[in-house]
C-alpha cells in the first residue's frame, strides 16, 4: 500500500482517440462535427456518441447506466496488484472514467478531464501551461470568475493577463506578446455580453505567436460548436451549465485535442511535453476531482444535450426577435439576430445560436425592476438548466469585474432561457417589460 493514497501516475481512462479536424456531414448546420467514426468504425453522429460514449452495460449486472461507484479506495489482489488500474479515486474512479470518455467523444478529444467545477478546470489548465513570466490573453469581456482567477490568483503568482476585444482579431494579435503568452483564452459567445470569437482566425493568430488557443465553450456546448475541429488546442467547460443540463450539479472538464503540446518549451512534471499528461498530473497532484455521483448526473445530462439544445436555440431565437422589436429594450445581444455584430461568425462555427439572450433597458433601475418581475424566470445565477433564468450580470456573475476593463453595463439584463413553451416564456417578458417600463 502507498502511504499517501493516489500519489502515483493517476488512472488512465480508456479514451478513444479521435483525432480532429474532420467533418461528419451529419449536422443539421454549418459546425464541423469533430468525428464519424466510432470505435467499432461505422459512422456516429454527435447525438449518437452522446448516448453511447462512455456506457458499456456493467459486467456484472448488465446494467445499461454506468453504476455510481461511490467508492474512495480499491482492493488489490497483492501489493500493487490493482485491479484495471484502480487505486484510489482521486487517481481514478470508473464513474468519473465513463465521463471523461463521453466528454471526449463528444468534444473530438484525445483525452478529457472532468473536475469539482469549471473554475478547478479552468486553474488545472491555466497552472499546466502557465508558469511565472508568462503571459494570457483573455476576452475583455470574460465571464467574472475566468477573471477572478487569473486577475487575483494567477497575477499574484506571476502570470501576467491583458484583456482584448475577441471580436477584432487585430486586437487580440496586438496583445498577445511573441515568446512571453502561453494561451489566448477564448469565449464564444462571452458571459455575458454574447460576443462572438472567429476560432479558427484566433487559432492562426495564437499559433503564429507559439501560444495555445483554449476555448470556453460553457455557452455554446459541444453540440452547437466544436472548438477543437476549429483549430482550438484545449476546451474547457463549465459542466455545470447545459451538459449538466438540469441545475443540480457543478462540474467542470478540459478535453484536450489531439497530439497537442505544452506552449513555448515547458516540459511537464511528468516530463513530456503533452498537454494531457501536464492536466491529468495536475488533476490528480491537486484533486479537485469531479465526485461519482457529480461525474454520474453530468454524464446523464450530457445524453440529453442534442435535444436540449435545440429547443433552447429555438426558445431563445424567438425571445431575442420579440425582445428586440419592444420599445422599452434599448438593445439586444444574440448571435442568432441577422444585424448582431457576431452573427457571421456564429453561422459559420455554430450549428444554432444558443439558449442565451442579453438586453438592455436604458437604466439599472428598469434592468432591476425586470428582474423582480418575472414569473417563470426564476431570478438566481448560473444557466444552461432546462428551466429558465434571469439575472443583472453587473451586481450578481459579474460583480467580481466592477471597476475592471471587463466592467458590464448596469442596465443589462441576462436570460438563460429554458425548455418551456415559448409563448409563456414570451408573456413573462411582456409582463415583466411593463413593470420595468414605469421605472424612470
Ligand atoms: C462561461 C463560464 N465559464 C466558466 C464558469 C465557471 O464554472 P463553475 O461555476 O462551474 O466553476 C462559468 C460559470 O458561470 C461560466 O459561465
Amino acid at each position: 500500500m502507498t502511504t499517501d493514497p493516489g500519489a502515483t501516475a493517476p488512472h488512465q481512462p480508456r479514451t478513444p482517440s479521435e483525432g480532429r479536424g474532420t467533418d461528419a456531414g451529419t449536422s443539421t448546420g454549418g459546425t464541423p462535427d469533430a468525428s464519424t467514426t466510432a470505435p467499432d468504425g461505422r459512422p456516429s453522429g454527435f447525438s449518437t456518441r452522446a448516448v453511447h460514449a462512455g456506457l458499456e452495460p456493467d459486467p456484472t449486472t448488465g446494467a445499461v447506466v454506468p453504476p455510481i461507484y461511490q467508492v474512495s479506495t480499491y482492493a488489490q489482489d497483492g501489493v500493487g496488484g490493482l485491479r484495471n488500474g484502480y487505486e484510489y479515486s482521486r487517481s481514478g474512479n470508473p464513474t468519473r472514467d465513463a465521463l471523461q470518455t463521453a466528454l471526449a467523444a463528444v468534444e473530438g478529444g484525445e483525452r478529457a478531464f472532468a473536475f469539482s467545477s469549471g473554475l478547478a478546470a479552468e486553474d488545472v489548465l491555466l497552472r499546466a501551461t502557465l508558469t511565472p513570466g508568462r503571459h494570457v490573453v483573455i476576452p475583455d469581456d470574460a465571464y467574472g470568475g475566468t477573471y477572478r482567477l487569473v486577475a487575483r490568483v494567477l497575477e499574484p503568482w506571476g502570470v501576467a493577463h491583458t484583456p482584448a476585444r475577441l471580436g477584432d482579431p487585430d486586437a487580440v494579435a496586438a496583445a498577445v506578446r511573441p515568446g512571453e503568452t502561453g494561451v489566448v483564452w477564448v469565449e464564444t459567445p462571452t458571459n455575458p455580453l454574447l460576443g462572438v470569437a472567429d476560432i479558427p482566425r484566433l487559432a492562426e493568430i495564437a499559433h503564429a505567436a507559439g501560444a495555445l488557443l483554449v476555448v470556453d465553450n460553457t455557452f455554446a456546448s459541444p453540440y452547437l460548436q466544436q472548438p477543437l475541429a476549429l483549430g482550438a488546442d484545449v476546451v474547457v467547460h463549465s459542466t455545470t451549465k447545459y451538459i449538466g443540463g438540469h441545475s443540480d450539479v457543478v462540474g467542470g472538464a478540459l478535453v484536450v485535442g489531439a497530439g497537442v503540446r505544452l506552449p513555448l518549451g515547458l516540459v511537464g512534471p511528468t516530463g513530456t511535453d503533452a498537454v494531457a499528461d501536464a492536466v491529468g498530473f495536475l488533476q490528480n497532484a491537486a484533486g479537485a476531482v469531479a465526485g461519482p455521483f457529480d461525474a454520474w448526473l453530468t454524464l446523464r445530462g450530457l445524453r440529453t444535450l442534442a435535444v436540449r439544445m435545440e429547443r433552447h436555440s429555438a426558445n431563445a431565437a424567438e425571445l431575442a426577435a420579440h425582445l428586440q422589436a419592444h420599445p422599452a429594450v434599448t438593445a439586444v445581444h444574440y448571435p442568432g439576430l441577422p444585424d448582431d455584430p457576431g452573427h457571421a461568425v456564429a453561422s459559420r462555427q455554430m450549428r444554432a445560436f444558443g439558449g442565451m439572450v442579453a438586453f438592455r433597458l436604458g437604466s439599472e433601475a428598469r434592468a432591476r425592476a425586470f428582474c423582480a418581475a418575472t414569473r417563470l424566470f426564476t431570478l438566481a445565477e448560473s444557466l444552461g438548466g432546462v428551466e429558465s433564468l434571469v439575472e443583472l450580470p453587473a451586481a450578481m456573475t459579474h460583480a467580481s469585474v466592477a471597476g475592471s476593463a471587463l466592467e458590464v453595463p448596469d442596465d443589462l439584463v441576462r436570460l438563460s432561457v429554458g425548455i418551456e413553451d415559448v409563448a409563456d416564456l414570451v408573456a413573462d417578458v411582456d409582463a415583466a417589460l411593463e413593470v420595468a417600463a414605469r421605472e424612470g
